[in-house]
């Protein structure tokens, strides 16, 4: 078994990240709603705990508490703000209300000499409200920053540590190295959480799950369903088989690309269902952009059940559901958010198909399933592909799809992606605090024509709108502020090599109020 840490949560914003941060030092880690009931943590039978920050105030009535399973174990325990004060709650020291918040960079200044943090000044990032008046019995005060008496103390005997400041976040730059003496030198958590170690638990699991059944896999092109299939591929062989509906509404050679790199590539049984045809007749004279995501998402259940049903039905599918789609988080739920597009997968299947799903990635964050990927000999533009609709390029070809208006498209998407490959713009950026680069670029095709001169000639054609996004989480972004001479090559590349485009705008709007795509 993985030697694993345990981050409990609190509420925090940053709770996911402290789980990552973790395992960026090779220490696997999971986390778990601080009201968890105690087996569930334990069974990873973890080293150590950490209790992550959160808006409440100890004292308020029902504060989340540090469950006494934590102290039980007699293992090491890091709190980081509301953990730090949970934990001086629980150990009978005094939290007081801060007169005013402190948020923002400040300097800790450490004079005791502890296994955490080195003796000095170092720049961190403080969020809090409530600070540590007086520590637990057994705890000494081992920094201290302006605004906080108590930054951080800590009884070395017990392995009980607390952090005013937030470890986790970038402007913490010395935060890694804090985490990473918590769980290796402190805990004694072996740092074995590496791609080769990651494939072979999954190839594992998925042997046990799976025995000697049929699996049956959908892919679409996108990282996570072709990692997941590649794992479950290594698996169990020939048992796998992976079906790819060519809809007609990938981009310029992705399909062929799909099918070179799985099955020739990397061996995976890939069966090809070429249904072009059969979505443009489905999309035929569909406009309106929900109607299309739903003609569309229908169509593919129909093909996809019917290739199921032609395999003899196999009792398991693969599914490239991944961390942060299932963790469990005490923070503030914002999937009952407003719907504002109804996203879908191709290849999210309907629940009245009674499959055993097997999820490879399920614990693992996105910069993971990457380097597994790149692991298991994934080419780079495939593990880098930028995010890209279910739907496809129907809902960036607005007002009808049709063979010749998607081939317009196409063209237009592969010049700008081109030229921004070229000037070294096209990577995404998996920084989760400082957006860069355009985390997303693509052409959307226009029912719009305006009337231009080509030679001597009046021409009527559409219009072209290039979207590129800066953004971390894809909730929010902003435009991306590309280079005039970048945007005039494309522009003109696009009116001269694009049949039936005379016109190429820039949208300028960042995400709220308009979304990402345009439909
Ligand atoms: P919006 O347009 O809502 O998009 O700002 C946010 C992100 O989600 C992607 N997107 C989709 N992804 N199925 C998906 O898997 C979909 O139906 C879908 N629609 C939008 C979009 O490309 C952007 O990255």
């Amino acid at each position: 078994m993985i030697d694993a840490i345990v981050v409990l949560d609190f509420g925090s914003q940053y709770a996911q990240l402290i789980v990552r941060r973790v395992r960026e030092q090779q220490v696997y880690c999971e986390l778990f709603p601080w009201d968890a009931p105690a087996e569930r943590p334990m069974a990873l039978r973890p080293k150590g705990f950490i209790l992550s920050g959160g808006p409440a105030s100890v004292y308020e009535r029902d504060a989340p508490s540090v469950p006494a399973y934590v102290f039980e174990s007699r293992l090491p325990v890091l709190g980081i703000c509301y953990g730090m004060q949970a934990l001086t709650q629980a150990l009978g020291g005094k939290v007081a209300a801060a007169g005013e918040r402190e948020y923002g960079s400040a300097e800790v200044y450490v004079e005791t000499q502890n296994p955490l943090l080195d003796r000095g000044a170092q720049m961190v990032w403080m969020s809090h409200g409530d600070r540590i008046e007086a520590p637990p019995p057994g705890f000494s005060v081992l920094g201290r920053s302006a605004n906080s008496p108590i930054a951080f103390m800590g009884d070395l005997e017990r392995g009980y540590f607390g952090l005013q400041f937030h470890p986790e976040v970038q402007h913490t730059p010395g935060g890694a190295e804090i985490l990473r003496r918590f769980a290796v030198e402190i805990c004694g958590a072996r740092p074995e959480w590496t791609p080769t170690s990651i494939i072979a638990q999954s190839i594992e699991r998925v042997r046990q799950q799976v025995g000697d059944q049929m699996v049956l896999s959908a892919v679409s092109g996108g990282v996570d369903s072709s990692v997941a299939t590649v794992l479950t591929q290594r698996a169990i062989g020939e048992q796998l088989a992976a079906v790819f509906v060519d809809t007609g509404l990938l981009r310029l050679g992705e399909a062929a690309k799909v099918q070179q790199v799985l099955r020739d590539q990397l061996g995976v049984e890939l069966i090809t269902v070429n249904a072009e045809e059969q979505f443009l007749q489905a999309l035929k004279g569909v406009v309106a952009p929900e109607e299309k995501r739903r003609v569309i998402g229908e169509l593919f259940i129909r093909i996809f059940e019917a290739q199921a049903r032609q395999l003899g039905m196999p009792r398991f599918l693969v599914q490239g559901t991944i961390y942060p789609d299932v963790v469990e988080s005490s923070a503030p739920d914002r999937s009952k958010a407003q719907r504002i597009k109804s996203h879908h997968n191709v290849g999210g299947l309907p629940e009245k198909m009674q499959f055993e799903l097997v999820e490879p990635l399920r614990y693992l964050f996105k910069d993971e399933v990457r380097a597994v990927g790149e692991a298991l000999g994934l080419p780079a533009e495939l593990i880098w592909r930028q995010p890209f609709p279910g739907p496809g390029l129907a809902v960036r070809c607005l007002g009808e799809v049709t063979a010749e208006r998607l081939q317009r498209l196409r063209l237009a998407d592969a010049i700008l992606t081109d030229e921004l490959a070229s000037a070294g713009l096209l990577r995404v950026s998996t920084d989760s605090t400082t957006p860069t680069g355009s985390a997303q670029a693509f052409a959307v095709l226009l029912p719009v024509r305006s009337v231009g001169v080509m030679g001597d000639q009046r021409t009527y054609q559409e219009t072209i709108a290039l979207r590129a996004v800066t953004t971390v989480d894809f909730m929010t972004a902003d435009w991306a502020r590309l280079p005039y001479d970048l945007l005039a090559r494309i522009s003109n590349r696009i009116v001269n090599e694009v049949e039936g485009v005379n016109r190429v705008v820039y949208d300028i709007t960042s995400k709220p109020p308009a979304t990402i795509e345009w439909e």
